[in-house]
């Protein structure tokens, strides 16, 4: 593994240097200048105190070729500094000017089809060409030099959201990379063709200038799925290195500062290896959008459960988010009864330091006319910018409190995430294409808040052997090493949740024979006490058939089932396929669930697919939660034995590194008050909250954010 960038944070412009971090992007290229003092007095207002700063600024910078000008930026920036508001200043280079693309349209991308994409938006640059690469990194260097010494400069922020409209480049610059990549990965022609399996319909390749992108085939051609997995790879690279030579040309120059790129986790988009990533930053940080609907906040919190874990537990930041609705989505619902505060404070609550929103101001002409900001349209008298103002004042209140650099306390379970499956599920050529691995994480997620634990969510290539539990959901690609570190931890104890399509394929997407599933040569079978041997797929589809199978405890499943024939003498069958849908399909009295002993620890096998509210009934008759049969006793794990979990509400901690000084979240899940008793610790914020008749005792209305302190 890469060696890590040890961790630092960028500081404020506040006596101390510290504080959280409150404020969002500032784009006032799209305002006159007479805005500015307007923006710096309202956020002051708004307790605002950084602002991440040039991200689409290029054409203001370098308005044409070889002309720099920075006395705009140095205005505002002397505007900010002197008021106090720190700058994560962007590397500019997310939206070049169009000089650039006119002048040089060989840096556009190529789709599959062979078409140049057209500039006009962002990000329409190869992350493979050299020309663009020249005229980046000049201006990173530019800049550097020109902001090097500047104190309101706390942070850089590198690009914008790398890869989200150029993560997949089909061009000639992209070809040649790609096939230096390949020798680079598996060095010999024949490593490579027997990685992808190339016998498979006559690709065979001579040497590595035969190698192809993965381009569109012609009508439904399907693509050869380990060749596509490792295009995915290879685009995940090329944006890292981009990065990585952004970086180094600003820290040559500038060195001490801390570097950052926004990363992009949340429901539906989890784009690049993160896991990697985050070896390269000095802070991680985070875009998060809101999923409409009941999910919300639970998404948001398994988001965030994802980045806490890639910043090894140290404190966080949210780059982005919105204070209501966004623009971008096909049904773009606002924010309401609170969730503007609540939101803030549930990152926080998730170990978040650094609050920040897209954007300062409401722009009045664009593409994101409509997107939420901080000052919205209707200006500062609205409820909107009151709710902002009062976010400022509750985050100072927090920092007042010592909370800044606490961390979060882990959970006893690990839900393992790897973005390699996440890019293998969508290939069009598995039993389903309905596999979503990052969604099957999200309802483990919430299955388990649901009976009120709360998971870790950690990336497959950490350390997660500290774990008493991990779960594996859709974790389609393990390789061989993957498979001994996870029989490995259970053999010493740990208890392992192997998910329906778990280890189907290897990390060139091959599949173990013997059964299913069939990653580790057979040793994840063994490990599981069981064997399958074909996948019973439902769906509407299937006109005429039944559409969901029935298993003996009363759950029900909808999309997977693995037809397991064989379990070991010593596998514990926790449920089985019932009913005449079961009959139907051939199911009849099979093993649904099962478990069994591996050494001193626990494999269980969830061969079908469940949602979330059956995966909440599921867990309470497991052996690793408490439920039936082994003999494990399991013992309240949340650090606070005063309190049975309650699954409406969302319960975190987080300690400061020396462990004395605990703060405690509770944070209401649910649409209607919830009350809590005998809560220990002084409120330090009841937001939405009133006390209850008892002493310690809360009533949290909807969105209700209760922060309690205690010294241990
Ligand atoms: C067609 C092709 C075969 C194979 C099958 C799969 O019939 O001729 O090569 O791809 O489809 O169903
Ligand atoms: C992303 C981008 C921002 C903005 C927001 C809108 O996060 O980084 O520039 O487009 O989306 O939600």
């Amino acid at each position: 593994m890469t060696e890590r960038r040890s961790f630092k944070w960028p500081a404020l412009l506040t006596s101390t240097g510290r504080g959280i971090a409150f404020g969002g992007d500032y784009n006032p290229d799209q305002w006159p200048d007479e805005v500015i003092d307007e923006d710096i007095r309202l956020m002051r207002q708004a307790h605002v105190n950084t602002v991440a700063l040039a991200i689409f600024s290029w054409d203001k910078i370098e308005p044409r070729e070889g002309e720099f000008t920075f006395d705009w930026l140095d205005m505002v920036i002397g505007k900010l500094g002197a008021a106090g508001i720190a700058v994560d200043l962007a590397s500019a280079t997310a939206s070049a000017p169009i000089w650039l693309y006119a002048k040089h349209p060989e840096v556009l991308p190529v789709d599959r089809y062979g078409h140049t994409v057209n500039a006009g938006s962002r990000q329409s640059w190869r992350p493979t060409s050299p020309v663009f690469k020249e005229y980046a990194l000049r201006l990173c260097r530019k800049l550097a030099e020109h902001y090097k010494d500047n104190p309101t400069v706390t942070a850089w922020h590198m690009g914008n959201e790398y890869g989200w409209n150029n993560r997949y480049d089909y061009s000639d610059n992209a070809l040649k990379a790609f096939r230096r990549w390949c020798e680079n990965r598996y060095g010999t022609i024949e490593a490579l063709n027997e990685a992808w399996g190339t016998a498979f319909w006559s690709q065979h390749v001579n040497d590595f200038g035969e190698v192809q992108l993965p381009r569109h085939m012609g009508g439904d051609a399907m693509v050869n799925p380990a060749q596509q997995l490792d295009y995915e790879r290879f685009g995940n690279d090329m944006l890292l290195d981009f990065y990585k030579a952004e970086r180094d040309a600003i820290e040559e120059i500038c060195p001490g500062k801390p570097f950052t790129t926004n990363f992009m986790v949340s429901t539906d988009q989890c784009t690049m290896d993160y896991a990697q990533w985050a070896n390269e930053i000095d802070f991680v940080s985070n875009d998060h959008y809101f999923h409409e609907g009941e999910s919300h906040l639970d998404e948001l919190a398994c988001s965030d459960a994802l980045m806490d874990s890639l910043a090894l537990g140290k404190p966080w930041y949210v780059m982005e988010h919105s204070t209501s609705a966004v623009q971008w989505k096909p049904l773009n619902t606002r924010k309401r009864h609170g969730e503007l505060v609540r939101d803030s404070l549930a990152h926080v609550a998730m170990g978040a330091d650094a609050i920040n929103f897209f954007q300062w101001r409401q722009s009045a002409f664009g593409a994101e006319a409509f997107h939420s900001a901080m000052v919205p349209h209707a200006g500062a008298d609205s409820k909107v910018f009151r709710g902002v103002c009062e976010l400022g004042g509750i985050l100072e209140t927090l920092s007042e409190a010592g909370l800044q650099g606490t961390e979060l306390e882990h959970a006893d379970t690990a839900i393992l995430f790897s973005a390699e499956s996440e890019w293998a599920t969508r290939s069009q050529t598995l039993p389903s294409m309905k596999l979503n691995h990052w969604h099957d994480v999200r309802d483990w997620y919430r299955g388990l808040l649901d009976v009120g634990r709360r998971a870790d969510v950690v990336p497959l290539a950490y350390d997660w052997s500290g774990y008493r539990t991990i779960v594996l959901p859709t974790v389609i690609a393990l390789s061989a090493e993957d498979v001994r570190r996870i029989a490995d931890f259970a053999h010493a104890g740990g208890t392992v949740i192997i998910g329906y399509a778990t280890g189907l394929i290897d990390e060139r997407f091959h599949i173990g024979l013997g059964g299913y599933p069939g990653a580790g040569d057979g040793l994840l079978r063994t490990m599981l006490g069981i064997r399958s041997e074909e996948f019973n797929i439902l769906g509407p589809e299937a006109e005429g058939e039944p559409v969901e199978i029935r298993l003996s405890n009363g759950l029900t499943t909808r999309l997977w089932q693995n037809d397991v024939t064989s379990v070991a003498p010593d596998t514990h069958i926790i449920a089985t396929y019932q009913g005449p849908a079961a009959a139907d399909w051939e199911l009849d009295g099979t093993p649904a669930v099962t478990s069994h002993p591996y050494g001193t620890g626990t494999g269980i096998y969830v061969g079908c697919d469940l949602d979330r509210h059956d995966i909440a009934q599921l867990i309470g008759l497991l052996p690793a939660f408490g439920g039936e049969p082994s003999g494990k006793t399991d013992s309240e794990t949340d650090g606070d034995a005063t309190h049975a979990p309650d699954p409406r509400v969302l319960h975190t901690v987080r300690r400061s590194p020396d462990g004395v000084i605990r703060f405690d979240f509770y944070i209401n899940r649910a649409t209607q008050p919830v009350e809590l008793k005998d809560i220990a610790g002084e409120p330090v914020l009841a937001h939405r909250c009133e006390n209850g008749p008892d002493l310690g005792g809360y009533t949290l209305a909807r969105n209700a954010v209760l922060v309690t302190r205690r010294v241990e």
